[in-house]
């Protein structure tokens, strides 16, 4: 996600011409998502028309537009149908900051997408960002290919030449967008150090690693392209950075003989706020030797672990890392020897983390009866562990968390273990940051606080659901969240909807425009109801 929003100054004050820049004339976005425009939606929440006008846009897609308009026939409730005309093409309205390619490759294309009201790219929401449009992405010639194509250079080189540790980066320097200063990370001691003429944000997330190879297996399953990835020259040495960095992550706090191991990553920052350092003097919570498990310092809410092996990140990067092993390499670079052992030694890798995720990130709760004595235990996932057999036992909004887990696919959403987990992530009684309320209740995390839900976390809910009640619930809860502006919101206050955080989430729209079109695939009769 993104720091703190008042902390970052932006220094961008000239903006050069660049392929994509939208006429000076344009209103600020990070403004106009904040004000209500006409046309209202006919419904009662009266929504906003919140896409910029046509000459605004970052970039404009037939086959979105197309889908928008055909929508209309699909989804009864206007309001309803407003929120997907406003949020689904979100991404491509305002956030492709700027396309071109290569300087030192002319035939390499670059897409810079940003997260919303900072000039910098993160490699998950960037990632997410595409994902929504995976559905319409048929082959390697639309328009929309070349956009994931572009993401998936820029994140190459941005895992090779400017950190693999690093979660948020600065402008391609042939977009001649000046740096972003990050003044929140002024006081930042990081190792590795970093460039921050390269890098906007140094919190190494091992679900950052995944979300590039979330992409790219995206990428090549929905076209075919394969020629994309055996002719580009970064993708492969990428991917040998992204596991580099892992394996040297699985380093543990302690040598057999007892003495501190010097740790690949360290972070510290001078703060108020707990979650955006690492404890022990940037090494963060001791982690066990022998465990398998990846560690990560930050969650991906760019909030710091309490312990290092996150759960969610690491069934995120089990699954990708085998996506990538059997779809990409094996396919790509398989006719060499180099090749196929490469892809068999990451296909190991990737089923070994997947055991230790069974093995360490299961574990056994009590089973409270209702005059509060423990009957029996259960076994649920856990969001983080330390090895040493303390558990975190809780959920964060942001994906990869534990709810989003049938999403990326690491397990089935009728999965015993993944239902008693769900069970107790959607109640207050068993996870901290479940927060209920009459506006909507939803998880949240300790990035937006106790007493805020996350929209993007009732998204998630109803795409792992099969159950119509739980998923027009939700929707209705959605519905009523938007302030009358129409976006997705990061987080909104459960008893009081005018109360929220971020008018600008590219992400959360796109996610929620994926829902529509996960509901209409599955079950198209919701899409038919009236929520009013
Ligand atoms: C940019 O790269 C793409 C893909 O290789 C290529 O088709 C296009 O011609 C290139 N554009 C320029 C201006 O070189
Ligand atoms: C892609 O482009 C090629 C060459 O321009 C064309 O022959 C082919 O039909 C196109 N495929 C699709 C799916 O549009």
């Amino acid at each position: 996600m993104k720091p703190n929003s008042l902390s970052i100054i932006t220094l961008s004050l000239l903006v050069p011409k660049t392929a994509t820049s939208v006429p000076p004339s344009c209103p600020d976005y990070s403004e106009y998502s904040k004000t209500r425009h006409e046309p209202f939606s006919s419904g009662r929440y009266a929504l906003s028309y919140a896409r910029p006008p046509l000459q605004c846009r970052t970039f404009s897609s037939p086959e979105v537009e197309s889908l928008i308009t055909l929508m209309e026939s699909e989804i009864s409730d206007p309001d309803l149908y407003r929120l997907f005309q406003n949020t689904y093409p979100n991404t491509l309205d305002t956030a492709i900051r700027w396309r071109g390619n290569s300087s030192t490759n002319p035939l390499e294309e670059l897409t810079f997408i940003i997260t919303g009201d900072i000039d910098a790219m993160w490699l998950r929401d960037s990632a997410n960002q595409l994902q929504s449009y995976l559905p319409l992405l048929a082959s390697s010639n639309s328009s929309l290919s070349s956009l994931f194509r572009g993401v998936i250079n820029l994140q190459s080189r941005y895992l090779l030449t400017s950190s693999p540790y690093c979660n948020s980066f600065q402008p391609p320097s042939e977009s001649r967008i000046p740096p972003s200063a990050n003044s929140a990370a002024d006081s930042d001691d990081v190792f590795p150090p970093y460039d921050p003429s390269r890098v906007f944000e140094c919190k190494y997330e091992l679900d950052s690693l995944a979300a590039f190879l979330q992409l790219s297996v995206s990428y090549i399953q929905a076209t075919g392209d394969a020629d994309f990835f055996s002719s580009s020259l970064t993708w492969l040495p990428a991917l040998k950075a992204v596991l580099e960095t892992a394996r040297s992550m699985q380093t543990p706090t302690y040598s057999p003989e007892g003495s501190v191991l010097p740790s690949p990553y360290r972070f510290t920052r001078l703060t108020r706020r707990q979650t955006e350092t690492l404890s022990n003097d940037g090494l963060g919570g001791p982690v066990a030797s022998g465990t398998g498990l990846i560690r990560s310092a930050f969650r991906p809410s760019d909030d710091s672990t309490l312990h290092q092996f996150l759960i969610p990140s690491n069934m995120m990067f089990a699954r990708y890392l085998g996506l990538a092993a059997s779809s990409i390499v094996e396919r790509c670079f398989g006719d060499e020897d180099a090749g196929s052992e490469f892809a068999s030694a990451l296909l190991k890798f990737s089923s070994d983390l997947r055991s230790a995720i069974e093995t360490h990130g299961v574990v056994p709760v009590p089973v409270l009866a209702a005059d509060g004595s423990a009957t029996r235990t259960e076994t649920v996932y856990a969001y983080e562990v330390d090895g040493f057999g303390s558990a975190n036992l809780m959920d964060d909004a942001n994906v990869p968390s534990l709810l989003s887990a049938p999403l990326f696919g690491y397990l089935a959403a009728s999965d015993p273990a993944y239902r008693r987990t769900r069970e107790r992530i959607l109640s207050q009684a068993a996870n901290g940051y479940f927060m209920k309320g009459p506006v909507i209740s939803a998880v949240g995390g300790p990035h937006a606080g106790p007493g805020m839900a996350w929209p993007m976390a009732s998204i998630v809910r109803i795409m792992t659901s099969d159950d119509d009640d739980e998923i027009a619930g939700a929707l209705k809860e959605l519905l009523a969240s938007t302030d009358g502006l129409g976006l997705m919101h990061e987080s909104v206050n459960t008893f009081d909807a005018s109360k929220w955080t971020r008018q600008w989430f590219s992400w959360a729209n796109g996610l929620f425009g994926q829902m529509i079109l996960d509901l209409r695939a599955r079950k198209p009769h919701i899409l038919r109801q009236n929520f009013q």
